[in-house]
């Protein structure tokens, strides 16, 4: 009987640790409703335009995304204008031309969106020591994806008294250590949308989240349509076997 209680024990010890609170502190977030939850759910466009703005005029200053090219917006519902003028906007390092030296060009649609530093070293260099990780995978590598970036980045607060904050750190419940070397990115009105949507923190914060689960899964669409197609065949398939089974079976008693 001891020895029972004692496997149940570590069972719920190992079941702790397994789980994706963080280790190191760092609350959970709150789920949130995202139009892409859910088997029918899918990208809201707008949200995704108004995300990869505030990527470009915000985040991309430290962060990359590095899977990410030109053509793909396209996909993700810019024209092919407006994505080419967006590639067209950037300069990107090519070569290296006749004389053997590399040259800058404006962007194409082929080419991917550039990563704000050239290697790690500079990145952190910039950035106090700190390294601010390419943005692509982030909605699928953490736990709670999505709704944790958006309390992330909604989650900024006032140290409480008994937390002392290290240099060139801010105080965010939501990160693990709860301390970040990111300061507040987002500041209302930091960008300014054409559609007429108010820029304030919880929306860009909502945008930018709803942006980078469209880098991480840009098929997400494509394949809950997919699944709903599978779903529907597999029952009208049941129904016909069914139908076949009551006929073949009929005379049988
Ligand atoms: C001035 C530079 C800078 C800007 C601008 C910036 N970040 Fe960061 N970010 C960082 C640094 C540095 C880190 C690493 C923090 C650390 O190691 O404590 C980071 C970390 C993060 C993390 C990682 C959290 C984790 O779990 O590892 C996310 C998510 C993030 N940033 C999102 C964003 C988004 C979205 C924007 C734009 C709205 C943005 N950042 C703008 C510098 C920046």
């Amino acid at each position: 009987m001891k020895a029972l209680a004692k496997i149940l024990a570590l069972a719920v010890v190992a079941s702790l640790a397994a789980s994706p609170a963080f280790a190191a502190g760092g609350h959970e977030p709150e789920k949130h409703d995202w139009s892409f939850n859910g088997i029918l759910g899918s990208y809201d466009k707008p949200a995704l335009r108004r995300g990869y703005q505030v990527y470009m005029e915000v985040c991309s200053f430290c962060h990359g995304v590095e899977f990410i090219a030109f053509r793909n917006l396209i996909d993700m519902g810019l024209t092919e204008d407006e994505a080419k003028a967006a590639a067209e906007a950037v300069q990107i390092e090519d070569g290296p031309d006749d004389q053997g030296l590399m040259f800058m060009r404006a962007g194409r649609l082929s080419d991917r969106i550039p990563p704000p530093f050239p290697n790690e070293n500079a990145a952190r260099a910039a950035n106090g020591g700190a390294l601010p990780p390419d943005l692509s995978l982030m909605t699928k590598a953490r736990p709670f994806g999505p709704d944790y970036v958006y309390a992330l980045l909604t989650g900024y607060e006032q140290a409480p008294d008994d937390v002392e904050i290290a240099p060139g750190m801010n105080y965010n419940p939501f990160y693990s250590g709860e301390q970040i070397a990111m300061f507040e990115p987002l500041f209302d009105g930091a960008v300014f949308f054409e559609d007429g949507t108010e820029a304030t923190i919880e929306q860009m914060a909502e945008d930018i989240t709803q942006f980078l689960m469209w880098t991480a899964e840009p098929k997400l669409d494509d394949r809950k349509r997919m699944g709903l197609g599978v779903m529907i065949f597999l029952v009208i398939l049941t129904g016909m076997f069914i139908a076949v089974k009551r006929r073949v079976w009929a005379d049988v008693h």
